[in-house]
């Protein structure tokens, strides 16, 4: 995906305490329970974009602490700028805040979590990249399937929704080769009553052009 850089952004990121930088980002590893001065579940979205998703989550899920995962800092600082303003308008407790960003590529994820320090992930409209020499840029390719395992405690979620139904199948074959176990795959998600779905900025937009939705859940084998 081709982003338009601004002006600035690398700046604002580093100046955003909504934000942790890939360096700061390292030392918390075993250790992201102290950013947020509790022991909860941590659950991640790689790939969150402008992170209306993540924020959702942690508006819905007080329990639960979730960080935001995106490469790009022109996307995060997009992110950051909609954080603050829906902090603005709603109430919320400044000492019990359950979500951050991490301004990180999803390569180096093992350098960031321990070994089970994540108790769930969650992949959002990743980008497709359809060419096949690309195919290992794919958030689902067995490459990064590897590194999520070792985030993941057996019996943990990877929950992944796409409209695209070649990168969807490519996914279905690349969990056959992993150490995740399929545990629930639908095309047409938005149709399914009994499971509550959270939208994504992407899924607003591809629903509403009619596009059907594809989700997959895979657990840690
Ligand atoms: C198509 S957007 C989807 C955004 C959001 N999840 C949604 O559903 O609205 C994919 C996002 O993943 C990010 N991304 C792609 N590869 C990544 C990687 N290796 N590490 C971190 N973020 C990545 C991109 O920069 C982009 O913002």
């Amino acid at each position: 995906m081709r982003l338009r850089h601004i002006k600035g952004c690398e700046d604002f990121i580093h100046e955003a305490d909504e934000c942790i930088e890939e360096a700061d980002a390292r030392t918390y590893k075993g250790k992201w329970h102290l950013l947020f001065n509790n022991n909860k579940d941590i659950h991640i979205e790689i790939g969150m974009g402008k992170g209306l998703f993540i924020r959702r989550m942690a508006a819905r899920y007080p329990d639960i602490n979730f960080i935001g995962i995106e490469k790009y800092t022109s996307v995060l600082m997009k992110a950051i700028q909609r954080l603050r303003l829906e902090r603005q308008t709603a109430e919320y407790d400044k000492t019990d805040i359950n979500l951050c960003y991490a301004c990180i590529d999803a390569s180096i994820l093992k350098d960031i979590f321990e070994s089970g320090e994540v108790s769930k992930i969650y992949l959002n409209f990743s980008d497709p990249w359809p060419k096949a020499r690309h195919s290992h840029r794919r958030l689902t390719d067995k490459y990064f399937l590897d590194i999520y395992s070792t985030l993941l405690e057996t019996g943990a979620k990877v929950e992944f929704k796409t409209d695209n139904t070649a990168l969807f199948e490519y996914s279905l074959e690349s969990i056959k080769n992993s150490d995740f176990e399929l545990d629930f795959y639908t095309y047409d998600l938005h149709n399914e009553r009994r499971i509550e779905n959270i939208m994504s900025e992407y899924e607003e937009k591809f629903s509403k052009n009619g596009q059907k939705i594809c989700k997959l859940v895979a657990i840690r084998k």
